[in-house]
């Protein structure tokens, strides 16, 4: 039976580095099945829709201009209660806070650019899947 479905994007941060291979194995080893993933850029308009739930907050256009400031990869991952599980495998959204082994604990360098992205609800999993891929570019 098929689980439940999160949102990552690897951000422009680690694409830059090249971890973007290592933190997709990450990924896989932790059981999560990649259902759609793609290399984009996003602009500054499309990063601001995104974030716009944060439109309030001050770091708000440090953070459309971070995610629009190079390549990233968006993915949907499915596995049985992949939105929690996968916050565990990222770890806290600030690195210095994340947990030893942590994909942020790991690859991120501050609370803005900390790597990757992870969905916090299963709602806005679906919403988000659906901002970055149709339905011809997920499988299952
Ligand atoms: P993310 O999980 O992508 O969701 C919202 C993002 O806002 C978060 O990761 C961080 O990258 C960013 N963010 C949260 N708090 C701060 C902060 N204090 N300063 C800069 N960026 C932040």
């Amino acid at each position: 039976m098929a689980g439940n479905r999160t949102l990552t994007i690897i951000k422009p941060d680690a694409v830059s580095k090249g971890f973007t291979g290592k933190i997709i194995a990450q990924i896989m080893e932790a059981g999560f099945a990649v259902k759609a993933m793609k290399l984009m850029h996003l602009t500054e308009k499309e990063a601001g829709i995104f974030y716009e739930v944060h439109k309030e907050r001050p770091f708000y256009g440090e953070l459309v201009e971070f995610m629009s400031s190079g390549p990233c990869v968006p993915m949907i991952l499915e596995k049985d209660n992949a939105v929690a599980d996968f916050r565990k495998l990222i770890g806290a959204t600030n690195p210095a806070e994340a947990e030893e082994g942590t994909i942020r604990a790991l690859y991120a360098e501050n609370v803005g650019k900390n790597a990757v992205h992870g969905s916090d609800s299963d709602e806005n999993a679906h919403i988000e899947g659906n901002f970055f891929f149709n339905i011809t570019e997920m499988v299952g």
